[in-house]
This record gives structure tokens, C-alpha cells and sequence, in this order.
């Protein structure tokens, strides 16, 4: 199955998650690429466990989809995400038995370090949300990566680095092959967790039932107001807050509406979101600026900050602002 941010809750719940098979342990893959490991791995365990696959790239996960639905893998979830907003959004303490990582991008270009996956807050992050006895498994062909990730994790302070075999599965991924076809060979460590952290998620949330738990704002705007101004507006510098960076995009006319959509660029660490913001005409001559549901938002600190910056806009516009619920 295939799930985007906002079918999440924040943390998750593996019962909520694998309902069928709540009691099976929970292994997760990052990178997952076109999908060879799991139906490979899954395979050496007497009943499948759970699994959440997370990728990048869009095209892998429609690939792995395939292959995992073809080898009748139900309790299999794969998403798109960062694999660290995932983890420590998502993923509840202590939950995982497993964290795979196969040929991970090595970024081997000098300065290049800090895009990789493999680095101390990562293995604080992995460490906080293993279970007892779990470990994160790391496979790779390159040697100053696979040195690079056993040092970060020594020096995250709680992770042990053991030296081991790898699961046969891990050397028939795409990548695995490729390699060794090249005749390259590949390292296996598992970082087994000595300490578990807490490293607690964000604030957030997923798109509210109840419609004045939306982030919202009730404003009056000035008489013939016609939002000529906009282009001015996006050019300025980006809305900054300590946590997130608020760009406007566009803004559209409403077709089915008294108003206008104003699209926005969120971006937050690890997660960028766009995200519609809606100012629509209400019966007694007021304006409603809310978060539209389309697209399936997460609310997040930066989030609410948009429709406070949309808010801000008509504000300068000359709109007087009568109630705020962001
Ligand atoms: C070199 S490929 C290896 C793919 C697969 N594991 C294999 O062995 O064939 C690395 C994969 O990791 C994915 N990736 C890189 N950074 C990621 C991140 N932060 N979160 C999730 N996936 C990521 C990339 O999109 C890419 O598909």
C-alpha cells in the first residue's frame, strides 16, 4: 500500500498501521529503490513482517509497489518521504526491530558529507525508535562511506558497531548487483542501539476533521479590493520564522467561489510542502483565509505560518483582521 505523509499519524501506531498482523516485528527500509530486497528478506522469516518501505524517488516506489504486490506482501507500507521526517514523525520509541539500509547514496564529493544519511543524529534518531535487540543494518561497496557511517555512529554515543555478514537478500538489490558486476565487494555493519534516546517528533498534525480546527483567519477586506498587488508581494524576500520559510507562489481567481486560492511553498527541516490558501467571501461580507484540505497538508509550525503570512499580505492590503486561528 502506498501512503502519502498525510494517511500518517503523528506518531503512528504499528496496530493501526498492520492491522491484520499487529504482533509481527516491524522492520523498516530506507532507500528502498526498485523494491528487490524485501520479497528476498521477507522470504527467510517464517511469517513476513511488517514492513515500511521509504524512498525519494517516485519512480522507485511505483516499481517496488509492483514487485511487492506481485509477491503478495500485504502488510507492506511504502512512501515517499525524507527518510529522518518519516522516522521521527511517524515512527513511535522503541517500535522497530529493524532499520536497512542497502547502498546508500555516498555523496563522495568533498563538502558533500552533510547529505548524508548515515550521520550521528541519524543514529540518535534509530537508536530512539528500536526496540530493545533491534539494530540499524547498513550494506554498502563503498569503503570511505562504510568507515564515515561506523564513526558517525560511534560518535552519536549510542549505537555499537558489530561486524557482521550480510543478509543474503541485501546483495540481490539493483545496486548490490551492479556492483558486483563491477567486482566490487560490500561491507556489512549492524549498529546495535546501547542507549535509547528520547528525540522527540514536532508538532505535527494531520489535516483537522473538525473545520475550526483548521488554521484559519476572519478578515474584512477593504471595499473594491482587487489583489493587484500579489506579484510585488512574492518578490519580496521569503517569510522567514526560526523553523520554516514561507515563499507565495501564485494566486489564482476562484471559479466556484466569491475570493481567490493563493498557492505557497513551505519548507521546514527535511519536509517542503506546497500548500493551497484559500480567501473566500462569507455571507456577511467578511473574508475566510484558511488551509485547504487539497493536497493532503500536514499541519506544521510552517504551515500555520503561511496562512499567517497570506493574513499578513491583505493586512498591508488594508484588510482589518477580526479573529485569527492559526
Ligand atoms: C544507491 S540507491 C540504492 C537503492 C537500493 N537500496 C539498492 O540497493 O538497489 C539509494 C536510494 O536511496 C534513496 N534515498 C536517498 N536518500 C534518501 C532519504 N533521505 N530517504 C529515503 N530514500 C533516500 C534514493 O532515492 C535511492 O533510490
Amino acid at each position: 500500500m502506498i501512503y502519502q505523509l498525510g494517511d500518517f499519524r503523528f506518531p503512528d501506531d504499528p496496530a493501526r498501521l498492520y492491522p491484520q498482523t499487529p504482533e509481527r516485528p516491524w522492520v523498516l527500509e530506507v532507500g528502498f529503490g526498485d523494491g528487490h530486497f524485501w520479497p528476498h528478506y521477507a522470504r527467510t522469516f517464517a511469517q513476513a513482517p511488517n514492513y515500511l518501505g521509504v524512498e525519494l524517488s517516485g519512480v522507485s516506489l511505483l516499481k517496488a509497489h509492483r514487485r511487492l504486490k506481485d509477491a503478495g506482501l500485504e502488510n507492506a507500507i511504502l512512501t515517499k518521504l525524507p527518510a529522518d521526517v518519516l522516522v521521527r514523525e511517524v515512527v513511535p520509541p522503541r517500535s522497530l526491530h529493524e532499520i536497512v539500509v542497502n547502498f546508500p547514496d555516498p555523496w563522495p564529493k568533498a563538502g558533500h558529507t552533510d547529505h548524508r544519511l548515515l550521520r550521528a543524529p541519524f543514529f540518535r534518531l534509530a537508536a530512539s525508535r528500536l526496540r530493545a535487540g533491534g539494530a540499524v543494518l547498513l550494506t554498502t561497496d563503498h569503503d570511505e562511506y562504510f568507515e564515515f557511517a561506523c564513526a558517525e555512529a560511534e560518535a552519536s554515543g549510542v549505537m555499537r558497531v558489530d561486524q557482521a555478514q550480510p543478509p543474503a537478500a541485501a546483495l540481490e538489490t539493483k545496486y548490490a548487483r551492479k556492483w558486483r558486476d563491477l567486482g566490487l565487494s560490500a561491507h556489512h555493519a549492524r549498529f546495535v542501539p546501547t542507549a535509547h534516546p528520547e528525540v522527540p517528533g514536532r508538532a505535527f498534525t494531520p489535516y483537522p476533521e473538525n473545520e475550526t480546527d483548521v488554521p484559519h483567519a476572519i478578515l474584512t477586506l477593504p471595499a473594491a479590493f482587487a489583489p493587484t498587488d500579489f506579484a510585488k508581494r512574492t518578490a519580496r524576500a521569503p517569510a522567514r520564522g526560526p523553523e520554516w520559510t514561507v515563499v507565495l507562489l501564485d494566486l489564482f481567481a476562484s471559479l466556484r467561489r466569491d475570493g481567490w486560492v493563493v498557492q505557497a511553498h513551505v519548507v521546514e527541516e527535511g519536509l517542503t510542502q506546497e500548500v493551497l490558501i484559500g480567501v473566500t467571501g462569507r455571507e456577511d461580507g467578511t473574508h475566510l483565509v484558511r488551509l485547504a484540505r487539497f493536497g493532503g497538508p500536514i499541519i506544521t509550525p510552517g504551515v500555520k505560518a503561511a496562512v499567517g503570512v497570506v493574513t499578513g499580505w491583505l493586512e498591508e492590503e488594508g484588510a482589518q483582521v477580526t479573529h485569527r486561528g492559526y
